[in-house]
């Protein structure tokens, strides 16, 4: 531990990627390593993608893996856009063997919650105390939920019931490419969907991740909600680094 490098592997469905992370910096070091996600993206398929990029940084150390699944334990209990035989996968034990490791040598956790830590570590500067919660919008709605600064994993905000529907159906960033709305519908939705969450857990601070989140400044002016609300500083890489912090710090969620 104390180490100033660590690896990460962000698993999503269209692409694995993975890099060496500088853990003082909270960034890649390195160019980072992507492959498409295998179809079907099951277990197998995926931890042998897992081990290509591993070892195609000749990297020995711990490794961090992140999955848009709720993770208990290192067993996967959802799966998203990914093969549904993960439910139930043992995945630390099934990284930890593909690549040679132990299994305290290898952290599973999902994905919005390793954006989160690497956001609250090396992201916002403001204050963090209180209820904070990252909010990234891609393909669905993950989230991720802080209190002083401790993570409370697995949240799953994304599927709150808003207006009778998952969320992440409505207000997911995919769903406004889908439908072709405006920033102004989508925004809508946003607000909608953001409001509903706030009436549940009253949150000090909201940080807006995912792609999306490039483009802060075309939808967070429109968003009509009560919290504050401010883009995530770490973009694309946030998974990577996340996961490379979850397995520096041995982090079971
Ligand atoms: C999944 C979450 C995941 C999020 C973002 C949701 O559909 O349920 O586990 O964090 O998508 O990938």
């Amino acid at each position: 531990m104390g180490g100033t490098r660590g690896f990460g592997i962000d698993i999503g469905g269209s692409g694995i990627k993975g890099c060496v992370v500088d853990l003082t910096a909270g960034r890649l070091e390195a160019e980072r390593i992507r492959i498409d996600t295998p179809d079907p993206a099951s277990p197998d398929l995926i931890a042998g993608v897992v081990k290509k990029i591993v070892d195609g940084f000749g990297w020995t150390g711990r490794v961090g893996v992140t999955l848009p699944a709720v993770i208990k334990q290192g067993v996967a209990m959802t799966a998203a856009n990914i093969d549904k035989s993960w439910i139930g996968t043992d995945a630390r034990t099934l990284f930890a063997e593909r690549l040679g490791r132990t299994p305290d040598e290898v952290a599973v956790l999902n994905d919005a919650d390793a954006a989160g830590m690497a956001e609250i570590r090396y992201g916002w500067p403001g204050d963090q105390s209180g209820v904070v919660v990252l909010l990234t919008f891609g393909t669905g709605i993950g989230s991720a939920l802080f209190l002083d600064g401790k993570l409370v994993p697995n949240t799953e905000f994304g599927h709150l019931e808003v207006d009778g529907l998952d969320a992440e159906t409505r207000a997911a960033a995919s769903v406004k490419d889908e439908q072709d709305l405006s920033w102004e519908e989508w925004a809508r939705r946003v607000s909608r969907y953001i409001r509903t969450l706030e009436d549940l857990i009253w949150p000090d601070l909201i940080i807006a991740g995912g792609g999306v989140s490039k483009k802060a400044d075309r939808w967070l002016p429109l968003l009509d909600v009560r919290t504050r609300v401010v883009p995530a500083e770490l973009r694309n890489d946030a998974g990577i680094v996340g996961a490379a912090v979850a397995a520096e710090l041995g982090a079971k969620p």
